[in-house]
């Protein structure tokens, strides 16, 4: 497949902030074999319609133009990604993809339960990095969060993924008050010792269940308060774009990240952009609103109507969610259904 864009739509997706957007995050699949207390109820969610998810061609369609407008990395998300069938397939023709400045970054966040059997040909197929969620290291903890008994499973993925040699290897951990935030300190010393980059993530309203509380959110200076008690942390310059707060662990080389998306919002440095596994693009995962890329695609829209949209979507994107604002609403869509 090779798209045609016109040179006058090629060009940076800009938006009246003057935030350039180089960071496509497209969720594979809305459904996942965990459920996580802070993105799922019990029961799940109402899945989409088969028939409504984006086919692997289509896809990579809107990669190939998003890679002509200026997008150097595809972060593969979910619900669980690796529960698409072709996900390791998506992998190899994402990664084949040229942009600006060599072949398209492709990234994955997992929960790591199909890494066993998957890492491997993921690293072959080009993955260059990956991000996995890890929020407990107690297994009765981990059966109540995620709803299901697959702490090992977990830890086996996460040795795999080391196996194959991916570097760095993120780790993800939601804090949660009276769940987790005993843990802190297990959890970087079980990262330290792996050589794996642990990065603490404060909660966002963004779970179906809405039971997200702003009073009853572990913040990041908790976070970090309780990391100061066992380590020493120096923070890291340099931030960028980069959501985490970087802070080198006993005088490094090992490091912690802290997102604070809700106390201290990064909005302003945001160069991120989402497609929806149903072919919707979200300028924020907080948007109230989506433009349609797959109703485009499918009535015959030709690749400069998508990059038009592509822009215009962007265009209209707000300077920040305001999640600790009066007024603020939670996304009619979970996380599981907009990709992480
Ligand atoms: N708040 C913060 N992070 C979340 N994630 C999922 N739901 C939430 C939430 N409500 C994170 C998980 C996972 C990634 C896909 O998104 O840690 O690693
Ligand atoms: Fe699944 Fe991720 Fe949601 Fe947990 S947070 S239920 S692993 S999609």
């Amino acid at each position: 497949m090779s798209v045609e864009v016109s040179e006058e739509l090629r060009g940076p997706l800009v938006d009246t902030h003057g935030r350039v957007h180089r960071d496509l995050r497209i969720s594979l699949t809305d459904v996942c074999n965990l459920r996580c207390t802070y993105c799922m109820p019990a029961e799940g969610v109402p899945w989409l319609a088969r028939e409504n998810i984006l086919t692997t061609d289509e896809l990579v369609r809107v990669a190939e133009i998003a890679a002509a407008l200026g997008i150097v990395e595809v972060r593969l998300t979910g619900g669980e990604p690796l529960l698409r069938p072709d996900a390791v397939d998506v992998v190899a023709r994402m990664a084949a993809i040229e942009g600006e400045s060599g072949p398209l970054e492709v990234s994955m966040t997992t929960n790591a339960l199909r890494l066993p059997t998957l890492a491997g040909p993921l690293k072959e197929a080009g993955l260059s990095r990956l991000n996995i969620s890890l929020d407990t290291l107690d297994r009765e903890v981990f059966k109540d969060l995620t709803r299901r008994d697959r702490f090992d499973d977990t830890l086996a993925g996460i040795e795999a993924a080391i196996e194959q040699g991916f570097a760095p290897i993120k780790l993800n951990t939601v804090a949660m008050r009276g769940v987790n935030d005993g843990e802190m300190t297990a959890l970087l010393h079980f990262a330290v010792e792996k050589g794996l980059e642990l990065r603490f993530i404060e909660q966002m309203p963004l779970d179906a269940g809405h039971i997200w509380s702003r009073p009853e959110m572990v913040t990041g200076e908790e976070i970090l308060d309780a990391l100061g008690k066992e380590f020493t942390l120096t923070e890291v310059a340099g931030r960028g774009a980069a959501p985490a707060e970087r802070f080198l662990v006993d005088g490094g080389p090992r490091t912690v990240g802290v997102i604070r998306s809700v106390t201290r919002p990064f909005c302003g440095a945001c160069d991120r952009v989402r497609l929806t596994a149903d072919g919707q693009l979200r300028n924020c995962l907080f948007a109230r609103t989506e433009s349609d890329l797959a109703g485009l695609m499918r009535g015959g829209g030709s690749d400069d109507d998508i990059a038009r949209l592509m822009h215009t979507c962007i265009a209209g994107k707000l300077p920040g969610h305001g999640i600790d604002e009066p007024g603020f609403l939670q996304p009619d869509r979970p996380m599981s259904a907009i990709g992480g």
